[in-house]
């Protein structure tokens, strides 16, 4: 556990650390967040994971004045006081403190800020990438504004509890269509039997995965070929290799899906590739 967290203007003990209750956070889910791995102190997609930041806030309307540098001097603070050469940094803003109406506040209110760290295993990260994972699939019951990074996370948060209780790493979620979004926190990826690298166009249906900008660019320059469309649960099952990209899982290979081995089972070699580029170019 990281011992200092940041709240609005000040580092506090971990423990101590808390939010109003009429947070609007708190009480209606009326914030964004980001979460940016940190290697060797670095943080990964750094100005990848600022600019959806702001994005995120301009779309809810959220007025936050503080710049990108006064967030990062904070940043590297917390992972100073925490002593975090490798870990997360979780970032937390919300439209700030009222009482309690559905509508914006009419008075200008300051959002609240919210930093937390905490060291990551990449070692253990390592191991999983050598086995891969297992997913599940579940229906998609998300809103319509999946591309704000919201911290409206319900319905992701059932979606991963049911893959945990059936013992796979992650969740597919697929729309009504027949067709996978996105993971409950990752953004999903096939390689189809001819080689070509492909994941979901982007839309308001699934969140901008940064990790995703990054492999793209990384597949780009290794001339892979890449396809912005999207795939059934069924197209998986017969792909070649599938994996899941994320802050916090780089690139990941998934060996199965639902009951179908995906390949021979063992994580593909175009995703360990990616995933070794990925980690070389940060
Ligand atoms: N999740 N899709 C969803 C729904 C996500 O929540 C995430 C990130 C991604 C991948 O985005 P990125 O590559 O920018 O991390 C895709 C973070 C890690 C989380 O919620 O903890």
């Amino acid at each position: 556990m990281s011992r200092f967290a940041y709240v609005n203007s000040g580092f506090l003990p971990h423990r101590d650390a808390c939010v109003h209750i009429e947070d609007r956070g708190f009480q209606f889910g009326d914030a964004v967040y980001e979460v940016w791995g940190v290697r060797d102190g670095h943080l990964l997609d750094e100005q990848g994971h600022f600019d959806r930041l702001y994005r995120s806030l301009d779309q809810l309307d959220i007025l936050f004045e503080r710049s990108q540098y006064s967030l990062l001097v904070t940043i590297h603070e917390l992972l100073r006081r925490n002593r975090i050469r490798n870990g997360l940094v979780y970032l937390q803003i919300s439209r700030g403190v009222a009482p309690r109406d559905h509508a914006f506040p009419q008075a200008n209110i300051a959002p609240t800020v919210v930093l937390t760290a905490k060291r990551f295993n990449f070692d253990a990260a390592a191991q999983r990438a050598e086995h891969g994972i297992r997913v599940i699939t579940q229906d998609d019951e998300r809103w319509d504004r999946c591309d704000i990074k919201s911290v409206n996370l319900l319905p992701n948060v059932l979606a991963k509890q049911a893959a945990r209780e059936e013992g796979a790493y992650e969740a597919w979620l697929v729309d009504g269509s027949g067709l996978v979004t996105e993971g409950s926190s990752t953004t999903a990826w096939i390689v189809s039997r001819d080689g070509e690298l492909i994941t979901r166009p982007l839309d308001n249906h699934i969140l901008p995965g940064i990790t995703r900008k990054t492999v793209i660019a990384i597949a780009k320059s290794m001339s892979i070929p890449l396809v912005e469309r999207a795939f059934s649960p069924e197209e998986a099952h017969s792909s070649r290799e599938a994996f899941i990209t994320s802050a916090s899982s780089f690139v990941m290979p998934v060996v199965q899906i639902d009951d179908k081995i995906i390949a021979n089972g063992t994580p593909g070699s175009l995703s360990l590739s990616l995933r070794n580029e990925y980690l070389r170019a940060q």
